[in-house]
Order: structure tokens, then C-alpha cells, then sequence
């Protein structure tokens, strides 16, 4: 038995059940995505590749609720996201959720600590003080303890990323979904926001489902969920 691999009995963070996602605004409709079916569970690092176009970011903007299917259904912790109002949706995205980009998306004009304080913020569940402390903590956990006042451009590559994946944690989420956020980086930046993943999944039982057209780094995480036309075409659902 592999000790890593969480027990079958776990609940998924989050399952897909033939999710669809079609838009019909433009002339003619497009399908983004058909028919999916996979299953993340906790303790998992999940690697979704697939060649340019395949639907990647728009599989995991529906997983991460900035989208909604047209069809098929999204259970996030138990929770039946399809069948959730837009408010309930936007709240359990912000307690649920994290997200890391290609391009860090960090705010320019706010120092590293008000980065990470921004989700916390939008949540509205901690205090000044509670906040700055959490914001603290985690610069402390990424190596970045003497950053806190630095802005986006005053910090490297990496550190802005590493700055993006603290502010990903900043409410505890139980799934981290991350489009390319190596796309950026060298190999060993790279390597370092990999190793954090696993950590996190490893220490903490989350889940991070992430995006890479880096296939070497996708052979090291848990699975890979291949896409090829807006389809899964292997690694969907976890074998038992
Ligand atoms: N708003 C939109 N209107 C029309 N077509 C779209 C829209 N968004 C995405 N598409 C199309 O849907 C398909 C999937 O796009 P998506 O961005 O999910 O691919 P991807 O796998 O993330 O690609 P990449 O690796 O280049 O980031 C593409 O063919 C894209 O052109
Ligand atoms: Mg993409």
C-alpha cells in the first residue's frame, strides 16, 4: 500500500458528473468542455495537461465556481455547487477555494501582507489584527518573513509567486487550483511551487488540482486528468 494515497472511504473534495459547458452568446454555439467526470480527493495533487485548447482553464473555472455548466453537476465538499444561489456559490468559492495564475494577478499598489489579506477581507470573518497575523504566518511558512511590506515589484519571480500561493491559503481552503502558475518561472522556481504542493496536500489534506504544459512536472504529482477536445481521455476518476 502506497501511504500516501488517501483511504477510498474519504469523501472527494470535489466531483464532476457530466459537467458540460456551452456558450451559445456568439454566432455559433462552442463546447468548452463535454461530459466530464472525474473526482479529486483530499491529500491529492492532480495534474490537468492536455494541448492548447483542450479546455483546461475552462474545466477549472468551473471547478473553482467562476463558471457555471450548462449541464452535469459539481459537488464541492458534499455540496451540490449546481443547485447553490450566486451568493452561496461566491461564499463557498471564497471558503473553499484558492486560486493561483500564470501571471501572479498580485496588486501592484499593496505590499505583500495586503495581498494575502485580500481574500480574508472579501470573506469578512476576521478582524484587522487576526488577519495581519495570518497574512504573517504564512509569509513565515513560504520563506518570505522579512517581505510583508515589500509590493509586487520589488519581490523576484518566484517570491511573487510564492506570495500568489500564500494568498491562495489566506482562508484555509481545502482545494488550491493553480492555471500554469509556472508558466513564469525557471525550473527551479518551478520545482520549489510543486514541492509546496505536495506539502500542502502531504501536511494539511488539501487538494490541488493544477494546470501545467510542463509534462515533466506533471509525471511527479499523484494523477494526471489528460484532456483532448474538451473530454477527459484518462485519469478522470481515481482508481480504487
Ligand atoms: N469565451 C470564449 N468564446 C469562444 N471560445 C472560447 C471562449 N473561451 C474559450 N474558448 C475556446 O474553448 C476552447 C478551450 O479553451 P481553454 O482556454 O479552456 O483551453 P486551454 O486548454 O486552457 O488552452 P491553453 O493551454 O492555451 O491555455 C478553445 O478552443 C478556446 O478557443
Ligand atoms: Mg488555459
Amino acid at each position: 500500500m502506497d501511504g500516501h494515497m488517501p483511504p477510498r472511504v474519504r469523501e472527494p473534495i470535489v466531483s464532476l458528473d457530466g459537467v458540460t459547458r456551452i456558450l451559445t452568446d456568439g454566432p455559433a454555439p462552442v463546447t468548452l468542455v463535454a461530459d466530464i467526470a472525474m473526482e479529486v480527493f483530499p491529500g491529492e495533487v492532480v495534474a490537468v495537461t492536455g494541448p492548447s485548447g483542450s479546455g483546461k482553464s475552462s474545466l477549472i473555472y468551473l471547478i473553482g465556481l467562476l463558471d457555471e455548466p450548462t449541464r452535469g453537476r459539481i459537488v464541492l465538499d458534499g455540496r451540490d455547487a449546481t443547485r447553490a444561489s450566486r451568493s452561496e456559490r461566491e461564499i463557498m468559492r471564497l471558503e473553499k477555494i484558492g486560486f493561483v495564475f500564470q501571471f501572479h494577478f498580485l496588486l501592484p499598489e499593496f505590499s505583500a501582507t495586503d495581498n494575502i489579506m485580500l481574500p480574508m477581507r472579501k470573506l469578512g470573518r476576521l478582524g484587522e489584527m487576526a488577519m495581519r497575523a495570518r497574512a504573517a504566518e504564512l509569509l513565515g511558512q513560504f520563506g518570505l518573513g522579512a517581505a510583508g511590506h515589500k509590493r509586487p515589484h520589488q519581490l523576484s519571480g518566484g517570491e511573487r509567486q510564492r506570495v500568489a500561493i500564500a494568498r491562495a491559503l489566506a482562508n484555509d481552503p481545502l482545494l488550491v487550483i493553480a492555471d500554469e502558475p509556472t508558466g513564469n518561472l525557471d525550473s527551479r522556481n518551478s520545482a520549489i511551487v510543486f514541492d509546496m504542493f505536495r506539502r500542502l496536500t502531504r501536511e494539511q489534506g488539501k487538494a490541488v488540482i493544477v494546470v501545467t504544459h510542463d509534462l515533466d512536472l506533471a509525471r511527479t504529482v499523484d494523477r494526471q486528468i489528460r484532456l483532448v477536445d474538451g473530454r477527459v481521455v484518462d485519469g478522470g476518476l481515481a482508481t480504487a
